[in-house]
């Protein structure tokens, strides 16, 4: 199985970024750890801060992966084009926030995801995208 995650704005920062939400831990030494816990997944990793940037990966990745892990950080909450694109897709995407977002600024509490998503997982810090990891290759063992 191939799996890919995406992270938009300022997910870069992570660990820098207000630790008080986000944690102190950063994202590439998170994923080197999640690559090890799933040895049978191909799992690859893509980070933009640019809106259209998030939109082309997601077409590309539309034919190479069997799954996406999307965290579009602040666009989730802004962004037409990139709900627009998870629609236009067919690959199945399970959308992942690393803080309650329904417990934070009522502005967070809108997704334009979260409709054409397969499922979301939010308030679980990093460990989101793991529970999202689960959600394609199962949860036993
Ligand atoms: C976030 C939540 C968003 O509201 C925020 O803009 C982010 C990160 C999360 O993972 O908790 O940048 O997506």
């Amino acid at each position: 199985m191939k799996l890919l995650i995406i992270n938009g704005p300022n997910l870069n920062l992570l660990g820098k970024r207000e630790p008080d939400t986000y944690g102190s831990r950063d994202f590439q030494s998170y994923f080197q750890e999640l690559r090890k816990k799933f040895p049978a997944v191909q799992l690859e990793y893509f980070q933009s801060n640019v809106e259209g940037e998030l939109i082309n990966k997601l077409q590309e990745a539309d034919a190479d992966f069997d799954g996406i892990i999307l965290n579009a950080a602040a666009y989730t909450h802004t962004s037409v084009g990139i709900g627009d694109a998870v629609k236009a897709i067919s690959v199945a995407v399970v959308e992942v926030h690393i803080s309650n977002t329904a417990a934070r600024e009522e502005f967070r509490h809108r997704s334009f995801i979260a409709p054409h998503a397969k499922g979301v997982i939010l308030g679980f810090g990093l460990q989101s995208y793991e529970l999202a990891l689960h959600s394609f290759v199962g949860f036993s063992g």
